[in-house]
């Protein structure tokens, strides 16, 4: 199994372009399902999900064809590498247990393939690392609009008689996959759907944007009341993905981290306002000019933080570790409370590894900031634990071996030769 290898010390310093939303990218490519064309998608990230994810669609039947050059989107040329799914293909509506227990985000293709064809079988995904994560408020939404729905021998298997009947339905959480599972049923619903106590997140609204440019009715994407306006059909279309708002926060905080400056390009720094806040509150100082955001620490020591995660606008989770990798360092105290996974600490046994002074009491994590870390073997146990054993890696004092990478490969493009033009020294070993 292959590690990577940190070696702590360097300032970071320069450019880095940032890559597709992983988060987006994955419903968008589970809503191609719901077109009666090919759909181009451009700025995809080469992520394992996003293989998974086409090798699910692939599953299904239908077409998948990368283009490693750029696709044009809208008359526009697009950014970086594409991928063009053709729907028209598809003859199963099974999500089997071998590939969605490997990637949660399998559930998406639930509501397309429910809505389109009439019928899907999706397996359950199951326990996850970060907590038991249940998908209720996904089928619940669904029944709402009409559905059939039963658990029998761990799979979810949906179907419709006629067609799916708009309706309002409220979420009971705030759940991302969960509002856009049920969006992209209500997109080939007879009449309007509206869905309230809806997800926030940058990347429902690039859904809903990817759906409205093949022919959806959506309105107020982006605000915790969806309304959709029912089509009979999607057409095929293009669209480009979103930047990576949780890849450019962890730049940025590598760079307050190090005490070094940064500029990410390609990012959106208005979904990144709560992260960015944070980080001024750190002692970074901050520039945005249009998609770039450059992050200046002047070589000090950050100041240690309190956060608390909520759903988008608020505090990301998935930007939780990395913060907390940040405060092992800073100096004072800094409190964390995670509110929206109950079993997101595991990076706090292998943080403390390097020496961090952590102590969790429930769903609080209290950091002293120490001077030091220093190196050791650790392990990744999720995606974003891993980043931040990256992070703290790059300010330990020697080598930093982290285990069981095939977490970080899930989510980061190109990690190690993006920090490496950032002149730290981060390389992939055969285990
Ligand atoms: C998505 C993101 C993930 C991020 C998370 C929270 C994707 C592919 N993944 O995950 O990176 O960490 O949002 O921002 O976009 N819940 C229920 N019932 C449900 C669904 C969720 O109780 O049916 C609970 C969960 O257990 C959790 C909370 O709601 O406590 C939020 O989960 P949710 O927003 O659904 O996370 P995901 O969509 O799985």
């Amino acid at each position: 199994m292959q590690k990577i290898v940190v070696e702590g010390g360097a300032a970071l310093n320069g450019e880095v372009q940032i890559s597709g939303a992983k988060n987006a990218v994955l419903p968008i490519l589970c809503a191609t399902l719901l077109a009666d064309g090919p759909v181009s998608i451009s700025n995809v990230p080469h992520l394992h999900d996003v293989v998974t994810t086409a090798k699910l669609l692939a599953e299904l039947g239908a077409g998948i064809t990368v283009d490693e050059g750029t696709i044009s989107v809208n008359g526009k040329p697009g950014r970086g590498r594409g991928i063009v799914v053709d729907p028209t293909t598809v003859h199963s509506h099974v999500a089997p247990y071998e590939l969605v227990k490997t990637m949660r985000a399998s559930i998406l293709v639930l509501g397309p393939l429910l809505a389109k064809f009439g019928a899907a079988e999706v397996s359950l995904p199951g326990g996850c690392a970060i907590g038991s994560r249940p998908v209720d408020q996904h089928i619940k939404g669904l029944q709402a609009l009409g559905a059939e729905i039963t658990v029998e021998n761990g799979y979810i298997k949906a179907h419709r008689n006629g067609r799916l009947k708009g309706a309002r339905f409220v979420f009971d959480v705030v759940s991302v996959t969960g509002t856009e599972n049920v969006l992209m049923a209500a997109v080939l619903a007879e009449g309007t759907s509206v869905l309230e106590n809806a997800a926030m997140e940058p990347e429902v609204v690039d859904l809903a944007d990817c759906l409205n440019a093949l022919g959806a009715n959506i309105e107020h994407a982006g605000s915790g009341r969806i309304v959709v306006h029912g089509v009979e059909r999607l057409h095929g279309g293009s669209h480009d993905v979103l930047p990576d708002r949780i890849e450019t926060g962890t730049f940025l905080v590598a760079a307050a981290m190090t005490g070094g400056r940064v500029t990410v390009r390609r990012a959106r720094p208005d979904t990144l306002d709560a992260v960015i806040d944070k980080l001024k509150q750190a002692g970074a100082q901050i520039e945005v000019d249009g998609d770039r955001i450059t992050l200046d620490m002047q070589g000090k020591r950050p100041r240690a933080v309190d956060l608390t995660t909520a759903p988008h606008p608020a505090f990301p989770t998935d930007m939780q570790a990395q913060f907390m990798a940040m405060n092992c360092i800073a100096e004072g105290v800094g409190v964390i409370n995670e509110t929206i996974f109950e079993n997101r600490f595991m990076h706090v046994s292998e943080l403390q590894r390097l020496g961090a002074d952590i102590r969790v009491e429930g769903h609080t994590a209290i950091i002293r900031g120490v001077e030091r870390l220093t190196a050791a073997p650790v392990m990744a146990t999720d995606l974003r634990a891993s980043a931040s054993l990256v992070l703290a890696g790059l300010v330990a004092e020697g080598a930093t071996t982290i285990d069981r990478i095939y977490h970080l490969d899930r989510g980061y493009e190109n990690l190690e030769e993006k920090f490496s033009g950032l002149g730290a020294s981060v390389r992939r070993i055969a285990g």
